[in-house]
């Protein structure tokens, strides 16, 4: 795809990640004009007739559409979804989650962008510092779904037992925050050692736990899921522990 000079972006949207992205180009007093689709919202034409860049900061399912009529006007079109491989547009995703707190800049400088092959940040995201890697497009849905198992399956899973923290056992959620924030540091680090009852194949206290969780269909389910991978990554648990 061609590269375009860079004059200025557009960016659509206002959801979660079009705040983030409007609050690092103003970090980096990169000029941008927003558009949203809600009552009171300068014009769509308006925002993007100028803009070299358009930022489609929108729900996955809306974006094709909304980049219709862009489709042959030399401007670089940029969608942020993991998951999506859409005809004339540009994928950048940030691999970061983005929730309703805005962060300082130093935040954002950090954050890696996954472009396709061909690509490089200078230019979709020209004026942006931040760390990119390419990815073949075909690779797109197991980066995606690879994403979506380490944050999404693993806040909800947290975020589960916290629940059980406070209404079974009647202990703050907080007490476990030093706690997950070390396994993240940890899983994160090439040479990390797992620790536990499987890795010292103390199995009476496996079963233990398995026994307590009988109770908890969903956390019970996510037990077995992990002995299933500690299976899979070479450790021998007996037959009978299920
Ligand atoms: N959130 C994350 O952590 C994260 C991380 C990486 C990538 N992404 C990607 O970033 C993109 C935006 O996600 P998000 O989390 O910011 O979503 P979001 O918070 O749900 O916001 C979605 C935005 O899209 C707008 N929208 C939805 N349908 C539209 C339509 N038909 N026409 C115009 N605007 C429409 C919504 O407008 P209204 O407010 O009017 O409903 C809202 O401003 C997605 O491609 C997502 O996959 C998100």
């Amino acid at each position: 795809m061609t590269q375009t000079a860079f004059k200025s972006y557009a960016l659509l949207g206002s959801g979660k990640v079009a705040r983030h992205v409007q609050q690092y180009l103003r970090f980096l007093n990169l000029p941008f004009r927003t558009w949203t689709r809600s009552e009171g919202s300068v014009s769509l034409q308006t925002t993007v007739q100028s803009a070299s860049h358009v930022l489609f900061a929108v729900s996955d399912g809306a974006i094709a559409n909304l980049a219709q009529d862009w489709l042959s006007s030399g401007k670089t079109l940029v969608h942020f979804s993991g998951a999506l491989n859409i005809p004339g547009l540009h994928a950048a995703h940030p691999l970061m989650t983005f929730g309703s707190k805005l962060e300082e800049r130093a935040w954002y400088e950090k954050i890696p962008f996954v472009l396709d092959t061909g690509d490089t940040l200078a230019d979709l995201l020209p004026g942006l510092p931040n760390p990119f890697c390419t990815l073949p497009p075909e690779q797109r849905a197991l980066y995606h779904a690879l994403c979506t198992l380490a944050g999404n399956f693993s806040s909800l899973l947290w975020r589960q037992i916290g629940d059980r923290f406070e209404q079974n056992l009647g202990m703050p959620r907080a007490l476990l925050t030093p706690f997950l924030q070390q396994c993240a540091v940890n899983s994160a680090a090439p040479t990390s050692q797992l620790t536990g009852p499987v890795v010292r194949g103390d199995w009476g206290t496996v079963k233990k736990h398995l026994s307590t969780l009988n109770s908890d269909p969903s956390l019970h389910a996510v037990y077995q899921s992990y002995l299933q991978s500690a299976r899979s990554a070479g450790f021998a648990i007996p037959e009978d522990i299920k």
